[in-house]
């Protein structure tokens, strides 16, 4: 079964092919709206347009790299929730028009459950249960999965999500949205113990690093009056990358502990981040427990892991669920 998946819910419009029944992803095309780093966020009228005028491409490209025909598509996937209302009606009319062109089937897929079972775009051998971590710019969350069909949220961040408390920083550091990367690169030549930043104390499983954030702020605005020398930037960014990476560890143990799982499996865009990836093969290693993260291009928001959950969740006789509706959700609200 041929799957042609849709994601659009924030600030990429992507599309893939995927073979439902061996998991062969044969194209994943991801276009990111850069442009929103000048205005050190996403901004979702404009990220709604940007969708608008790439999907038509960006569905195109999809299915002459994985040499098919649209004929040839058995089913049709597509985020519907949570994102930015705007930027999901695009992607969810797009393939609704396709399904009835076609006359083939439209899933929907909620794209934290994407994030959330991506692991099985890198092994097909992750064995429930698992502990799941999403990770991204939009969510912070941990959970217990049993199965495609079952899983539970253990905890969430209070406030920011971690890529969020990333991007913020990095922008008070003076690098482009979305920040986050630049952290990782600079904290490589950096101390991550030259500076002291808060770890926030909450309930288990819990996350917050609006703390973080205020604290970086003020450290910031006492110690530089004028522009923070580049030298020092190493140290402050090695010093962050800890402090958020520390928590997030400190979360997954938790979890990890009290769950026993036969698999840790991290996803979303903040797993790419280089501490976070080695702290938890790291923790992989002292309780003997499988450490699943995807690759780069499967971290971030793509159209691939659309797909994948579509192909576990439904088969070619599931009926068609051309009505569905798509709703925004307090998970994923835009980011300033
Ligand atoms: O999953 P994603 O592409 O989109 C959302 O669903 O939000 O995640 C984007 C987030 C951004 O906050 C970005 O700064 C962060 O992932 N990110 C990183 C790294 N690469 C991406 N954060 C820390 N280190 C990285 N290497
Ligand atoms: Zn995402």
């Amino acid at each position: 079964m041929l799957i042609l998946a849709i994601e659009s819910s924030c600030d990429e419009t992507s599309a893939a092919v995927i073979d439902g029944t061996t998991k062969i992803v044969k194209s994943n095309i991801v276009s990111s709206q850069l442009f929103h780093s000048q205005y050190g966020g996403v901004i979702p009228e404009l990220a709604s347009r940007a969708h608008v005028e790439a999907i038509s491409y960006v569905v195109e490209k999809a299915l002459a790299n994985a040499e098919c025909s649209l004929e040839s598509i058995d089913a049709f996937a597509v985020t519907t929730q949570p994102g930015l209302p705007g930027a999901l009606l695009v992607g969810a009319n797009f393939a609704k028009g396709l399904a009835v062109k076609t006359g083939k089937p439209v899933f929907p897929i909620n794209h934290i459950e994407a994030h959330l079972y991506s692991g099985f775009l890198e092994s097909q051998d992750i064995e429930f249960p698992f502990v799941g971590f999403v990770v991204s710019g939009g969510h912070t969350s941990l959970f217990l999965v049993e199965s495609f069909a079952n899983y539970t949220v253990l905890g969430s961040t209070r406030d920011d999500a971690a890529g969020e408390a990333f991007d913020k920083i990095a922008s008070m550091l003076g690098f482009p949205y979305p920040g986050g990367i630049y952290i990782d690169k600079l904290s490589v030549t950096g101390d991550p113990e030259a500076f002291s930043f808060p770890i926030a104390t909450v309930g288990e499983f819990q996350f917050s690093f609006s703390g973080l954030k205020t604290s970086v702020r003020n450290f910031l605005s006492k110690t530089f009056t004028q522009e923070i020398p580049e030298n020092i930037k190493p140290d402050i960014c090695a010093s962050v990358q800890n402090a958020i990476t520390e928590q997030l560890l400190k979360g997954l143990k938790q979890a990890v502990y009290a769950y026993k799982p036969k698999t840790i499996v991290i996803s979303g865009g903040v797993s790419a981040n280089t501490s976070l990836r080695a702290k938890a093969e790291l923790l992989g290693i002292q309780t003997s427990i499988p450490v699943v993260i995807p690759k780069g291009e499967y971290c971030i928001d793509n159209a691939a892991m659309i797909g994948l959950l579509a192909s576990y969740r439904y088969t070619s006789t599931s009926p068609s669920s051309i009505k569905f509706s798509v709703k925004s959700s307090s998970l994923r609200s835009p980011r300033k």
